[in-house]
């Protein structure tokens, strides 16, 4: 029998005046027949009973309270550990909308696969109503959006990633705007079954943005950017389109600010393909010789960008938790996170030590003798090494409050934002990719990021280690046609004024033997106190084939061990290496089509005239 519930049962609080809100619970739960539906209010109580279940469940186990107070630990179904891309759709009414790089299928059909897979999908389950701020609540530039689940582990997760609850309900009014986002594990539980730790489908995953009517239906994963819809699907696919029809970006970025001594700051933003370092920028610890500097942190993967009335570009950060990498997370290469993670996190896919507490690969030099590893075995350095298997998934993430960090930006909140100086791209490269350049001018530097290229990592399923291009580090997440997006942020540039400066970077080139080049972490501040001279014009460059790059002697090298000679290597723009990657920049353009702006491919020749001329 398939109960009908109205918005007369569907049991909202009476403060929740939006009748068209709680028409659209009553619909979705008719759909997917919940066994209750439950209206999230945002309060510690509530998230500390949630996660209460959750422990009696065996979805996450309490972290041991001395240690690692109010904290937990989820496992994951070792078959959902990740974005899944190949079954993630942008289902505009038209395909060349959605552009080649995005899946496409013609919205009524995708509908009809929804409403198949929806129903009756939350039978035995909990139907929770989360309604959230991306954005400081209440602040003009915020969305809300309301996220429909049947996962506790995704409402406990959004109360730490966004302003959740009666607030977003109260700042919806009776009947303001909200995106309106359905999620399911895609396991319903048949009366009597037992639960399991981690529900969710391991035969069918859609992640599914319908950008005209700006709405998000997620079915049969529970995890990361999956499941948690105001994160990748809300603030990235849906608002980059939001962000195109009303002249603003919303961008895979982070945003962190560098004060100087004498209490200047320059903020800047910076796109890193998924694990590929935005959170360790952000948080940045300057080396010892950087006395009296300082860098902040005002959000670590999404930036929401407008320009201003006065010509310049403010961004904020529409997230308040972050949900970041754990491995290689440690007081040497992250000092700042590691203090995020004192308590109150709830982390995914870690290991637990005999202490109750939690591990990852690089958290300290060698591992402990013994953990229960994240799929529920026994661990040890030995098993490990003869099994060839990680304690961590190395996806493993942490969820985190950002007001916990201490290099938290004071103006982190600020609705107004804070103003763009400079904006950085870095893709994970081998080789190829210099160190640093600055671009000579905006298109240019869009140039650079359009073609941005990225070996692929373990956030999203699939293979992993093999470059492709991920321009802006937006490849998984630009809601309409990348060429259109390229001409967007040409178009924005023309009326900045002073236009941001814009700088590629590659912190992860390798030697002969495989090692890193570059130390990385910290040591990225010795770049990026280049860039903010450069911005304040205090600093001199010098031309290279690619743009502007700093010699040896422009750089702080106190405290570190890079010589001349590998500075060289580092920032050495090698001809084979630039023309087969020119080929490639030109095939890519090839496969986008005609909507490539014609300034970005007059870009490109004149780049091949130009590396063709200087090195002849
Ligand atoms: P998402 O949350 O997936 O968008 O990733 P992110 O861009 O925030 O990446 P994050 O900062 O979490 O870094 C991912 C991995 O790269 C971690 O294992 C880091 O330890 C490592 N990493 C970060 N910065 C550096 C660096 O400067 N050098 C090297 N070698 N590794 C780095
Ligand atoms: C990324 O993959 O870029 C992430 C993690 O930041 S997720 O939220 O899963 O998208
Ligand atoms: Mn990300």
């Amino acid at each position: 029998m398939t109960t009908i519930f109205t918005s007369d049962t569907v049991g909202a609080h009476p403060s929740v005046r939006h009748r068209q809100l709680k028409a659209w619970v009553a619909e979705i739960a008719t759909l997917t027949q919940p066994d209750r539906i439950y209206w999230a209010d945002g309060s510690q109580d509530e998230y500390d009973r949630i996660c209460a279940e959750m422990v009696a469940t065996g979805t996450l186990i309490r972290l041991n309270p001395a240690k690692r107070p109010n904290s937990y630990l989820a496992w994951s179904d070792p078959s959902d550990v990740a974005r899944v891309e190949d079954r993630t759709f942008v289902c505009s009414a038209s395909r060349l909308d959605a552009g080649p790089t995005n899946n496409w299928i013609d919205p009524e059909q995708m509908r009809v696969t929804l409403n198949e897979l929806f129903s009756g999908c939350m039978r035995g389950r909990t139907l929770y109503v989360i309604a959230f701020s991306m954005g400081p609540l209440g602040s003009a530039i915020s969305h809300i959006g309301v996220e429909i689940t049947d996962s506790p582990y995704v409402l406990a997760n959004m109360r730490i990633m966004t302003r959740m609850g009666s607030a977003a309900l109260d700042a919806l009014g009776s009947d303001g705007r909200f995106v309106p986002c359905v999620h399911s594990v895609g396991a319903p539980l048949e009366s009597g079954a037992k639960d399991s730790c981690w529900p969710c489908n391991s035969a069918q995953k859609y992640i599914v943005q319908f950008p005209e009517t700006r709405e998000i239906w997620s079915f049969g994963s529970g995890y990361g950017g999956n499941a948690l819809l105001g994160k990748k699907c809300f603030a990235l696919r849906i608002a980059s389109t939001m962000a195109r029809d009303e002249g603003w970006l919303a961008e895979h970025m982070l945003i962190l600010g560098v004060e100087s001594p004498e209490g200047e700051k320059t903020y800047v933003a910076a796109a890193f393909p998924s694990a590929c370092g935005k959170t360790n920028l952000a948080m940045l610890i300057p080396p010892r010789i950087f006395a009296g500097w300082r860098v902040t942190t005002v959000g670590d993967d999404i930036a929401w960008i407008k320009p201003g009335e006065d010509g310049r570009l403010y961004a904020i950060n529409p997230e308040a938790g972050f949900f970041g990498v754990a491995p290689g997370t440690s007081e040497t290469t992250n000092p700042n996170a590691m203090a995020t993670l004192k308590a109150n996190v709830i982390f995914t896919n870690v290991a637990l030590t005999d202490d109750g507490d939690v591990w990852w690969e690089g958290l300290t030099p060698t591992a402990p003798e013994h953990l229960i590893d994240w799929t529920g075995q026994e661990w040890t350095p030995e098993i490990g090494a003869r099994m060839n298997r990680k304690a961590a998934h190395p996806n493993s993430r942490f969820t985190a409050p950002a007001a916990q960090c201490p290099s938290i930006d004071p103006c982190w909140e600020d609705p107004v934002g804070v103003p763009i100086s400079a904006f950085i791209f870095g893709g994970r490269r081998a080789d190829t990719v210099p160190l640093i350049v600055e671009s000579r001018h905006w298109n240019g530097g869009v140039y650079l990021a359009s073609t941005l290229g990225s070996e692929t990592t373990a956030a999203a399923q699939g293979q992993q280690g093999v470059v492709r291009r991920d321009p802006f580090a937006m490849l998984p997440f630009c809601g309409y046609h990348m060429g259109d997006y390229f001409k967007h942020w040409l178009q924005v540039g023309k009326d900045l004024n002073p236009k941001p400066l814009i700088y590629c970077v590659n912190w992860f080139r390798r030697d002969e033997s495989g090692q890193f080049m570059w130390p990385g972490f910290g040591d990225n501040m010795r770049i990026l106190k280049w860039i903010v001279d450069r911005v304040r014009g205090r600093v001199g460059a010098k031309e290279t084939p690619l743009g502007l790059a700093p010699t040896y002697e422009d750089i702080e090298w106190d405290g570190c061990a890079i010589t001349a000679e590998r500075f060289a290597r580092l920032t050495r723009v090698d001809r084979l290496e630039w023309q087969r990657e020119l080929e490639l920049q030109a095939k890519w353009f090839e496969e986008l089509g005609q909507r490539v702006p014609l300034a970005l491919v007059l870009n490109h020749d004149s780049l091949e005239t130009r590396i063709t001329d200087a090195m002849a």
